[in-house]
């Protein structure tokens, strides 16, 4: 997608070769518009999969997704890390270990809000080791839905994630391919296509 590879260029940061801070339009202050046309790509990207459901995982997430169910017109579900007040019991949970953190963390979804006749679409702001992402299609499992698809904003193509997935038959569009981050450069891998 050009206007968020022109984004990256112009205002990622390259704290190392793994990592890219892009806390000026997505992470911690996020541009709208920007979100806007995300949003509507990915729902054109999945507008034949009779979607009923975006899913994400609080927190970064969240804009992406929102704006995505927003042009889908269906509701945006959004899995938690950790057990709130009023989301305590009857949930859907599965383990998400981050490699990048070394933790594990349990994410949650109400069983009330996910059914079998659910079609799934998964959005996430990073595709890095994928664990998020299959933790969430295991949610989805869970409720007997259907993972519709996957979108990911930017996917870090020189880590394991988008290979997991693809090779458990889960299609993954993401939206930037990030093939290497080394030398302080962000170069990015063949474009794909979107509607
Ligand atoms: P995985 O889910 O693909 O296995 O990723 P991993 O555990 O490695 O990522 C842990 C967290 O770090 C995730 O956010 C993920 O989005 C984020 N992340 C991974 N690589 C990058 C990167 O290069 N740049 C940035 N900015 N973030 C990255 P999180 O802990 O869930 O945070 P949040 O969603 O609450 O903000």
């Amino acid at each position: 997608m050009r206007e968020l590879i022109e984004k990256i260029v112009e205002e990622g940061e390259v704290l190392s070769e793994h990592v890219l801070k892009v806390d000026r339009f997505l992470n911690h202050q996020v541009d709208p518009v920007l979100m806007k046309r995300i949003g509507e790509t990915f729902a054109k990207t999945f507008q034949n999969e009779s979607v009923t459901k975006v899913l994400t995982l609080e927190s970064s997430g969240i804009s992406p997704a929102l704006m995505t169910a927003y042009a889908l017109r269906v509701p945006l579900l959004i899995a938690r890390k950790r057990k709130s007040l009023t989301l305590q019991n009857d949930l859907y949970t599965a383990k998400v270990y981050s490699f990048t953190k070394q933790e594990e963390i349990e994410i949650s979804v109400s069983r009330s809000l996910l059914h079998e006749d659910d079609h799934v679409v998964i959005i996430d702001d990073f595709l890095a080791n994928g664990q998020a992402a299959l933790g969430l299609t295991e949610i989805v499992k869970q409720a007997n839905a259907k993972v519709a698809g996957i979108g990911i904003v930017i996917e870090k193509a020189f880590q394991d994630g988008g290979t997991l997935l693809r090779n458990r038959g889960f299609r993954v569009v993401s939206l930037a391919r990030i093939a290497s981050l080394q030398g302080g450069k962000v170069q990015f891998a063949e474009e794909v296509v979107c509607p």
